[in-house]
Parts: structure tokens; C-alpha cells; sequence
């Protein structure tokens, strides 16, 4: 099937022919010194844009599979891990401390809410990122900034401008001391 026939100047089965149709007696000097081979050349384009399609869907499908990979590695949670933050005789019923978990993260608050029993959070206040101070006598976390209340045995705002928990710190005790495990982000 020749050229006229389909139309379609790019068959590979064309003869060379320049972008102006003209024979090459007529081309002007420089193209009669550089002669192109006009449907290989047109060729070669698809055939590289192709090949640029492939590999960029092989690139995308083999990221999308390492998330889901790696997502079903963590058990769809964080991979923390552990880090000791205090001793558990350290604190009294009542006391807190701050720490960061993990290394470099915003200051989290430690709260010792019973004998065996402690709490953590992350210290900034949901609203405008207040450091949030424990009133284990309400068991609550207060806000001094705007007077922002949260709950202090699930992080859950009660009052003023909060709208969103406070992001917890798992923990675990183990021989006397208090480990922090993983951090479960509120859920909106
Ligand atoms: S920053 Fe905490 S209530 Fe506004």
C-alpha cells in the first residue's frame, strides 16, 4: 500500500521525501548536503514515544505495587520503633513530662494518670498549636491560648476552639519502664 492509497505520508513503506514535496534536483543546498530520511526518521519519533509510554507505565504500576507492598508490611500502621521515654517511678499519679517520639518530632506530654497507668499525646493543641498542659484534676488537657479542653483519657477536644483530638502516643510498661510504641493520628 503506497502513499496515496492511505493518505498517510509516515508509511514506512514510502520513499524518502522532503517536507516540501519538492525532488531533490530542487532542494536548496543544505538539505541536499544533510539528506534526511523523512519516514524513518517519522518512524523512529513513534517508535520512541512508544517506548517512553511503556516504560513510564512500568515505572508508575511498580511504584503504586511498593505502597501497597509496603503498606501490608506495616499492617497498615506506622513501624516505629520502640523508645523509652520514662521510668515509671519516675512520674507521680499526676506528674508529666514532655519527650519527643520519635527523635526530632514536636514535643509529646507524658501523663501519669494512676499507679499503672499513663497517657501520652502530642503537646500541640489542635487549634493553633498551643503547647496543651495536663488538669489531672478534671482529667483533662487544657489550652491556656483560647481556653481549649480536651479529654485526658482519649484526647477528644471537650471545649473552646478545638475541633480535631489530640494525636496519641501508644505506650507500653514493660520492667519498670514506660515505652512509647507507635503514634495513632486522629481520625478526622
Ligand atoms: S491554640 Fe489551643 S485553643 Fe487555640
Amino acid at each position: 500500500m503506497n502513499h496515496e492509497e492511505t493518505g498517510f505520508p509516515g508509511s514506512m513503506n514510502d520513499e524518502a521525501v522532503s517536507p516540501d514535496g519538492a525532488p531533490a534536483a530542487g532542494q536548496p543546498r543544505w538539505r541536499q548536503d544533510f539528506p534526511i530520511d523523512w519516514p524513518e526518521d517519522d518512524y523512529v519519533s513513534r517508535r520512541e514515544l512508544v517506548k517512553f509510554i511503556v516504560l513510564t507505565s512500568a515505572a508508575l504500576a511498580a511504584g503504586q505495587s511498593w505502597v501497597v507492598v509496603k503498606s501490608w508490611s506495616d499492617g497498615g500502621g506506622d513501624s516505629l520503633a520502640d523508645a523509652a521515654v520514662a521510668a515509671v517511678d519516675e512520674l507521680p499519679v499526676g506528674g508529666a513530662k514532655t519527650f519527643h517520639y520519635p527523635e526530632g518530632s514536636p514535643p509529646r506530654l507524658l501523663v501519669r494518670t494512676g499507679p499503672e497507668t499513663f497517657v501520652a499525646y502530642d503537646q500541640q493543641c489542635t487549634h493553633l498549636l498551643c503547647p496543651v498542659v495536663p488538669a489531672v484534676e478534671r482529667s483533662q488537657l487544657h489550652c491556656p491560648c483560647h481556653n481549649g479542653w480536651f479529654d485526658l483519657e482519649t484526647g477528644r477536644p471537650l471545649a473552646g476552639p478545638p475541633r480535631r483530638p489530640l494525636a496519641r502516643i501508644l505506650l507500653d510498661i514493660r520492667e519498670g519502664t514506660v515505652y512509647a510504641t507507635g503514634v495513632e493520628e486522629p481520625g478526622v
